[in-house]
């Protein structure tokens, strides 16, 4: 299950974080990944460790707010693995501030990321992944990091909770603009919770913050009160769920968010 032979992935935000950790699954299940950050040093290093576990990357600069870069990191992909199957918009930032707090330029910032950087990645790929889903048994496919910000109200982050909410419906939408279209592209999201990474730590920052307080411990631990499952959530949790999403098993899903939350959400 969950192979991804022969196909080729370009991964948004794959520097660091859930991203490389998709990037890494993609590779050990048998793509070919392209990892497209703006923190260069962090990608080529994320490139090398892929390689020498013997799998097939390349790095390629991408800011997810410049049409520009869109465009050269599709080519460069496409010229250097053949195509493109799978397009994980996985590149995201947390705001971490109160409605009050947040400016304009704040707002603006974060949108240029979470949501216009979804959007371009999206309808820039449109050609390539048209042209290799009508070679593909279930068509080519796309992930859309979301959140269960995306999914329920965040007392901590409501501007970050407005940009995932945009992201889970965007998804469902352009996975039926596409099948209107008769276009073979599949288009899912994944809603993490709380997960150990950067952005993770950030989060933990925020509610130590909000509990007056600079020490994460206290923070670590109302969060994970708050975990039915009892952990933080790992990369790897996320990863292997973006894996599935992207591979020909998950071939009769489109549209749909796939929660890896440890049961946040269920409450
Ligand atoms: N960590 C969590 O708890 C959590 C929970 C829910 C959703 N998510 C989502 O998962 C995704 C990955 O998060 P993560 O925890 O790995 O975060 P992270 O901060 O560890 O990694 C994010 C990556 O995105 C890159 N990035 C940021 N701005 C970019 C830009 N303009 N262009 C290209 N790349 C850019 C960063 O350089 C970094 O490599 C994000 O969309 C995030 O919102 C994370």
């Amino acid at each position: 299950m969950n192979r991804l032979d022969g196909k080729v992935a370009l991964v948004s935000g794959a520097a660091r974080g859930i991203g490389a950790e998709t990037a890494r699954l993609m590779a050990e299940a048998g793509a070919k990944v392209a990892i497209a950050d703006v923190l260069d040093e962090r990608g080529r290093d994320t490139v090398r460790a892929i390689e020498s576990a013997g799998g097939e990357a390349m790095y390629t600069r991408l800011d997810v707010t410049r049409e520009e870069d869109w465009n050269a990191a599709i080519t460069a992909v496409t010229d250097r693995f053949g195509g493109l199957d799978i397009l994980v918009n996985n590149a995201g930032v947390f705001l971490g501030m109160s409605l009050e707090e947040a400016t304009l330029a704040d707002w603006h910032r974060l949108c240029s990321v979470n949501l216009t950087g979804v959007f371009l990645g999206t309808k820039l790929s449109v050609p390539a992944l048209r042209e290799s889903g009508q070679h593909s048994g279930h068509g080519s496919a796309i992930v859309n990091l979301a959140s269960v910000a995306g999914l329920v109200g965040s007392s901590n982050d409501p501007l970050y909770s407005m940009t995932k909410g945009g992201v889970t419906l965007f998804t469902k939408s352009a996975a039926l603009e596409f099948a209107r279209k008769g276009y073979r592209i599949r288009v899912n999201s994944i809603h993490p919770g709380t997960i150990d990474t950067d952005m993770g730590d950030q989060v933990l920052a925020i509610r130590a913050r909000n509990l007056g307080t600079n020490d994460l411990e206290p923070a670590r631990q109302q969060t994970l009160k708050r975990i039915p499952i009892g952990r933080m959530g790992t990369v790897t949790d996320i990863a292997k769920g973006i894996v599935f999403l992207a591979s020909d098993d998950a071939g009769f899903m489109t549209g749909a968010g796939l929660v890896v939350d440890g049961g946040i959400t269920a409450q």
